[in-house]
């Protein structure tokens, strides 16, 4: 921390008033997995179906944070790390907010992913978005995994980058074997059991 002099201001309204206007609980579903796995497919699916279900809900996705929040951060580790630190911040605030916030980032590192869940607290939901390297790469929908091999995209996910797997992650998704559907409704099952009213 940088800041000094600086004092808390506290809000009146308290996460069970939000709650009560809501009608469910404020909470982050943090979607993890490689480049290819389906983060981003099922985090819209999911939103859809949520929010015409009454819930409020909003997707914060990786390509779409790296336009802005994030436009000066590239694939280094250090700039993944600050990457998942802001963006960790930023869904610990919509949960606060009493949003079903829903994050899909690769976030390749356990530490990363940690404190991202530090920022948040209990209602952080670690959810693997589980897809093998092999899937992935043959899926390769936006061709990156075809470049990197050619050398062409440092530092890639899978490639030239790690990814660490969940060891403790609240539930895992398996797009390999499920279709989009199904792992729809999984998530919206589970968003049912823990964040309903
Ligand atoms: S993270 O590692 O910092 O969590 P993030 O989820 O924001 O990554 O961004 C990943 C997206 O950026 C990928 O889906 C892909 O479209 C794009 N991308 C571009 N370069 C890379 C790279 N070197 N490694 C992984 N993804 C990359």
């Amino acid at each position: 921390m940088k800041s000094t002099n600086i004092f808390e201001t506290h809000s009146h309204i308290t996460k069970e008033n939000r709650a009560d206007r809501l009608g469910h609980k404020g909470g982050v579903l943090w979607l993890t997995g490689l480049s290819g796995s389906g983060k981003s497919t099922l985090a819209t699916e999911l939103e859809h179906r949520l929010f015409h279900n009454g819930y409020s809900v909003y997707v914060l996705d990786g390509d779409n944070i790296r336009h802005g929040l994030s436009s000066n951060l590239a694939f280094s580790p250090e700039d993944r790390v600050e990457n998942i630190r802001r963006v960790g911040e930023v869904c610990g605030l919509f949960a606060d907010a009493g949003f079903v916030t829903i994050a899909a980032f690769i976030s390749p590192y356990r530490e990363d992913r940690a404190i991202a869940r530090k920022a948040t607290g209990d209602a952080f939901h670690e959810i693997h978005v589980n897809a093998d390297l092999e899937t992935c790469e043959s899926r390769d929908t936006k061709g990156l995994y075809k470049r990197a091999r050619q050398g062409e995209i440092p530092d890639f996910t899978g490639i030239s980058a790690p990814y660490e797997e969940p060891v403790n992650a609240e539930l895992q998704v398996d797009t390999m074997n499920r279709d989009v559907e199904a792992c729809v409704n999984a998530l919206e099952d589970y968003v049912e059991k823990f964040l309903k009213q």
